[in-house]
């Protein structure tokens, strides 16, 4: 890349979207030069950003959860997502089967994977979330060095996160166009809905419970429903709080195409050292350019 070697930019860096992501002059640490790899960027002298590929283009690598494995752990998510929503306690034993299911494949597959899109299942978003995020948040629990009980509690909480949207209704939960102001106060009360459920029903450490509650806390405190800073988010929650946007940026939705992986990093990283915990973020990045670099080494 042009840049490397070059302490000093000489020019404005944007992401895809026109932002400003490093300003002219500015001295560049390897790591973000390492970052710039995996994002959309562009000079304003080179002219108009170039537009995130459409999803049609993407080429989705070979998935690395089975089918039959998928449609387990989709059926799992249906199950305890529909019984929550219609009324019912969660049982442990359901909850523990697929986040058990999930922390298997992840553990499995770990040194295999290029991509985290082979380990992503495809459904309903509102099923299909909850599996992926617990995934992807095992998959950085593991970069981070947690070891198996610390990574059951990520798995099965993570899992969990939204399970307060279950308690949200439809109407706002699948609107496709931008919530009123009352409908977002409803919204992000599935945070605290969440939490008193698992607490309610499951017979859970207060830490597990709390991914629930504290998933949409930013790290700059600008997050809810308590507007928490840096380490008083609860530590799970920090790591799902990445796994949980990025899956949101790269899923198709009734409103949305899904976005191109590099193009949710682009997204994620412009949002750097506010949502998310930095540490964590670094990690998460680097997690994407490990993968992707055996495919080089590999010739794929
Ligand atoms: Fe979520």
């Amino acid at each position: 890349m042009e840049l490397v070697g070059k302490s000093a930019l000489e020019f404005d860096l944007y992401d895809g979207k026109g932002k400003l992501l490093y300003k002219k002059g500015e001295t560049l640490s390897a790591d973000t030069l390492l970052k710039l790899n995996y994002i959309n960027i562009y000079r304003k002298t080179e002219g108009v950003a170039p537009k995130p590929k459409p999803v049609e283009v993407y080429s989705r690598p070979k998935p690395l959860i089975a089918e039959k494995t998928g449609n387990l752990l989709i059926k799992g998510s249906r199950g305890i997502f529909d019984g929550t929503f219609n009324g019912e306690a969660l049982k442990y034993n359901e909850c523990a089967e697929v986040s058990g299911i999930i922390l298997n494949e992840v553990t499995e597959k770990y040194e295999k994977f290029h991509s985290v899109e082979q380990l992503r299942v495809f459904d309903e978003y509102t099923y299909s979330h909850n599996v992926n995020v617990s995934s992807i948040s095992v998959l950085l629990g593991i970069k981070l060095g947690l070891k198996e009980p610390e990574l059951e509690e990520l798995a099965i909480g993570s899992f969990l996160h939204d399970i307060g949207k279950m308690k949200v209704p439809r109407e706002i939960l699948n609107k496709p166009a931008k919530l009123e102001k009352q409908e977002m106060v409803i919204m992000r009360s599935h945070t605290f809905l969440g939490y008193k459920h698992i607490k309610g029903t499951l017979d859970l450490p207060d830490r597990i419970a709390r991914i629930a509650l504290d998933h949409q806390e930013k790290f700059n405190g600008k997050g809810y429903p308590n507007g928490l800073t840096g380490e008083d988010i609860n530590f799970y929650a920090r790591i799902t709080s990445i796994a949980d946007v990025y899956d949101a940026l790269v899923s198709t939705r009734v409103y949305k195409k899904g976005m191109h992986p590099h193009d949710a990093i682009g997204i994620i990283l412009s949002e750097e050292n506010a949502s998310f915990s930095p540490e964590f973020l670094d990690k998460f990045i680097r997690l994407t350019q490990e993968s992707e670099t055996r495919d080089e080494e590999e010739g794929l």
